[in-house]
């Protein structure tokens, strides 16, 4: 499976960009999987265009559990969060590339929004095997990817990996200039 070079960090400026939401909106997207006291998983957050909305949605009572291999990204989406009075329930955590570390969390996260992210990483089917450990049975993946950085392939390669991982595909949403899949554990 092809490997793109991890995203700049001052591309996530641009990610963050509020002109982005005109085609592709975090509230309208996350609204259906996202509920209150939830535990969101959110691997390659950037500096959160979608985890600000992720953290609104699930509440007081809900973590999002945020891994970025960049602290530069990390930073800047505390800082955002802080600012939106969200920062509790937010936990960012450095990762290396090649593991989420997901020590103790087994079956314990209710979604995972892999938004972005999975072209960057070394092993799509390493992250598959840790992201399906650490959710509840039942619980959903969504996974989308840009169009213009990854083809029709090796999109598909990632659904197979997926695959190989114990994922059965649900039907997706739409989501503008992005191959995207709802996958169940
Ligand atoms: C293209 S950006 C997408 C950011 C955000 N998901 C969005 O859609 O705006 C990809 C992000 O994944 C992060 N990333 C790359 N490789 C990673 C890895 N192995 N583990 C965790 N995050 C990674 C990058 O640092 C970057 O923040």
């Amino acid at each position: 499976m092809a490997q793109h070079r991890v995203c700049p960090w001052w591309l996530g400026y641009i990610l963050i960009n509020p002109l982005r939401r005109l085609r592709q909106d975090p509230a309208k997207l996350l609204a259906p999987y996202v509920r209150q006291g939830m535990i969101v998983l959110e691997p390659g957050p950037g500096m959160g265009f979608f985890t600000i909305e992720l953290a609104r949605r699930v509440g007081p009572s809900g973590r999002v559990v945020a891994l970025d291999v960049q602290d530069r990204m990390l930073q800047r989406l505390k800082r955002r969060a802080a600012r939106a009075g969200l920062l509790d329930r937010l936990d960012a955590r450095l990762v290396p590339p090649h593991s989420m570390d997901l020590k103790g969390m087994d079956a314990a996260v209710d979604f995972v929004l892999a938004m972005y992210v999975v072209h960057e990483l070394p092993d799509a089917r390493r992250f598959f095997l840790e992201a399906a450990g650490a959710m509840k049975p039942g619980a959903c993946l969504l996974l989308a990817e840009p169009k213009t950085y990854v083809s029709r392939e090796e999109f598909e390669a990632e659904l197979g990996a997926a695959a190989q991982a114990g994922f059965q595909p649900l039907e997706p949403p739409a989501f503008a200039g992005s191959h995207v899949a709802l996958l169940k554990k």
